[in-house]
């Protein structure tokens, strides 16, 4: 059964080693929206991605997927939901020895009986969606940090899922390849309706994508909202990731004045 891509969390907590790491998580992200969790390193957000693909099972509370409980699936409607969520894994995570092109087409052979020639349609058409055309016989070892993410996209699209999960998509990209690899994000978004919720501590990233920003501190959302709402905000962490990301003034020397 198609899921229709609603995503509902509802206090989650999890401990990892004997510390709480989640702490209490909820929010309901609606088919086709777009959340960005925004948070500093450490504070918990690969955790909680790994949460929405049942990867990890919450000590309390749950996730949803259309309405079902993703830890009390079983086992096979587990592979059939989670063929329906594309996780792009922090770091792109290619296999190095598969070309490009069977990098893409990895999830197809595990989860589809297709034809070659459907097969190798579907990788140029994924390539093409994240501006890596033509690119099928290179290997991983060949590409930019860049090209790498743009490729890590593409195979979390190939069986067309209707929930689009990214763990740090621009993280140790330089500025520009950032704002690009932001752009194939909106693409993506707009071209596959899918919902999309995206991890990261880059707050350009956050507000380029989403419609909503979740911040997360020590395994919490401090604030929720749109993008206009965070801004506004007066937590000091989000004023922190402001002033870091250059959309605050220069703060006033100490001294300077009053
Ligand atoms: N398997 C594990 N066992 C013990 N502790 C863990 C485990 N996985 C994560 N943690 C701890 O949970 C906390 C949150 O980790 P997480 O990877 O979710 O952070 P993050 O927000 O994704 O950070 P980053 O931005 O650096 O990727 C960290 O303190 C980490 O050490
Ligand atoms: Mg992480």
């Amino acid at each position: 059964m198609e899921l229709s891509g609603l995503v509902e969390v509802e206090d989650l907590h999890k401990a990892l080693g004997g510390q709480p790491v989640l702490r209490g998580i909820s929010l309901v992200v609606a088919p086709g929206e777009a959340v960005a969790v925004l948070g500093p390193s450490g504070c918990g957000k690969t955790v909680f991605l790994r949460h929405l693909v049942g990867l990890l099972v919450p000590d309390r509370g749950e996730v949803r997927l259309d309405g079902e409980a993703i830890h009390r699936l079983s086992p096979q409607r587990l592979r059939e939901v989670r063929a329906q969520v594309g996780v792009v894994f922090q770091g792109a995570a290619l296999l190095d020895s598969l070309t490009v092109g069977e990098n893409v087409a990895f999830p197809l052979r595990r989860h589809r009986r297709l034809p070659e020639s459907r097969i190798q349609e579907i990788v140029a058409e994924k390539l093409n969606l994240v501006g890596m055309e033509g690119t099928e016989h290179k290997m991983p070892a060949e590409l930019s940090g860049g090209m790498r993410k743009r490729v890590g996209i593409a195979r979390a699209l190939a069986l067309d899922p209707k929930v689009v999960l990214y763990d740090e998509p621009t993280a140790g990209l330089d500025p520009v390849t950032a704002r690009a690899v932001d752009r194939v994000m909106m693409e993506v978004r707009a071209k596959t309706q899918a919902t999309t919720i995206l991890v990261t501590h880059d707050l350009l990233t956050a507000f380029a994508v989403a419609d909503r920003v979740a911040v997360m501190e020590a395994g919490r959302f401090v604030v929720v909202g749109s993008r206009e709402e965070v801004r506004a905000s007066p937590h000091p962490l989000v004023q922190a990731f402001l002033r870091s990301s250059g959309l605050l003034g220069v703060p006033q020397e100490a001294g300077s004045e009053a």
